[in-house]
């Protein structure tokens, strides 16, 4: 696979495509980390003196020009961290437009261009679209491994026509990731949460097989209560997995994984309700929700993660987004970051809504790494590789 190190790319028009689709709330990101990561290769880009058109996506507008979702916002932040003068900005794909502002720019100089997701064809992975839009362009860089598992025009359509590489981030998140799964210390913990099993189904089947204990937790977790008989009021379930749950679980016990499930919980009648009751997990009423697990199952996971060497962790455990359903997140955070330098724990995290939580506590320095890909860390932990890495390593263009 070309890289920014092995392939050089000097005095050259770039179609660079990052993964900009940052968390905003009240009009404000929360979280810079996508930013950050695609610094070092427009860096070396720039001192290398090509012109840079970021591509990237923000929301999913479908097609459609949706004024929210243009990714006009960003341009003030994306100039600070990048520590340029000032950054263009395109607003379409129309030729004479890319044709004028190629001619505007000088070289080692970067525009953004607007949503690429508002072109129809981009997530129709249209060819036509691509080959049209790399026949203006030298060279093509994807450092967006967090958006490499979509079969995108940006992604898997330019490579291609032109010479495609990687950059810097992309590689970073590609060995760091595997270098935890090829060299995983035993025993292991995954720490999976989140609110739906069925986008999970695949990642758990391939962690019962390389784990020593799989804890699940967060919504996920109500459809395996329920498929154990334990009623679970008015909780989010998915009811059409529940067979699937069961045969986890038994498929876990065939492969000596160990899976915790909680026990006991915290539970509200909404997720606005402010005074939240602890139950035993077969005590929940019929009109309560499961909100978080509860400080039984939280020390049985954080004893669990103490007598581990290495923890892989996606997903929160409970609604974390709404206090007091933050605590076992928190906890669990703060429990890695505590112990994983004192015992040599190994620590892996990844996904969107666990970034927030670590940072939420600070806990950022207990894990050796935390890929900012969400759906596209998950594919990988399943073993898939991206279609974007795929594109990369097929391209022969020099
Ligand atoms: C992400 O946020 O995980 C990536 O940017 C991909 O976004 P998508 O799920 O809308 O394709």
């Amino acid at each position: 696979m070309k890289n920014l190190s092995n392939y050089e790319i000097v005095n050259k028009k770039v179609l660079f495509r990052a993964d900009l689709n940052v968390p905003v709330v009240d009009g404000v990101i929360t979280d810079r980390s996508r930013i950050f990561a695609i610094k070092s290769s427009i860096e070396s880009l720039i001192r290398k003196k090509n012109k840079i058109f970021i591509l990237a996506h923000f929301g999913r507008p479908k097609g459609e020009i949706i004024e929210k979702y243009s990714l006009k916002f960003i341009l003030p932040l994306l100039t600070k961290i990048l520590e340029v003068e000032k950054i263009y900005f395109l607003e379409n794909l129309h030729k004479v437009n890319i044709n004028k502002k190629v001619d505007e720019m000088h070289y080692g100089e970067i525009c953004l261009v607007e949503n690429i997701r508002f072109e129809k064809s981009e997530e129709k992975s249209d060819l036509d679209f691509a080959k049209n839009l790399s026949s203006f362009f030298d060279v093509y860089v994807n450092d967006a491994f967090s958006a490499s598992h979509r079969n995108h025009a940006s992604i898997t359509g330019l490579p291609k026509y032109i010479p495609a590489v990687a950059g810097n981030h992309l590689i970073k998140e590609i060995k760091s990731i595997n270098s935890f799964l090829e060299n995983s210390k035993k025993p292991n913990i995954a720490i999976v949460g989140g609110s739906k099993i069925s986008t999970k189904i695949n990642l758990l089947n391939n962690l019962i097989q390389q784990f020593n204990c799989v804890v699940i937790a967060g919504a996920m977790a109500n459809t395996f209560l329920l498929s154990n008989n334990i009623p679970i009021g008015q909780s989010l379930v998915e009811k059409d997995l529940v067979d699937e749950a069961i045969n986890i679980q038994k498929r876990a016990n065939q492969l000596n994984c160990k899976l915790i499930l909680p026990t006991d919980v915290v539970c509200g009648k909404s997720i606005e309700d402010k005074k939240p009751v602890h139950l035993n997990i077969n005590e929940i009423l019929s009109d309560y929700m499961i909100l978080d697990i509860g400080n039984n199952t939280t020390e049985e996971i954080n004893n669990a993660i103490k007598n581990s060497k290495m923890v892989l962790w996606n997903g929160p455990l409970g609604a974390f987004e709404h206090k007091p359903y933050d605590k076992a997140t928190n906890e669990i955070a703060l429990n890695i970051k505590e112990n994983a330098k004192r015992f040599s724990i190994q620590a892996l995290a990844g996904g969107g809504d666990t970034i927030s939580s670590i940072k939420n506590v600070n806990a950022e320095d207990g894990f050796d790494y935390i890929s900012n890909a969400g759906g596209a860390f998950l594919e990988w932990l399943e073993g898939n590789q991206s279609p974007g890495v795929i594109a990369l390593i097929e391209n022969n263009f020099s």
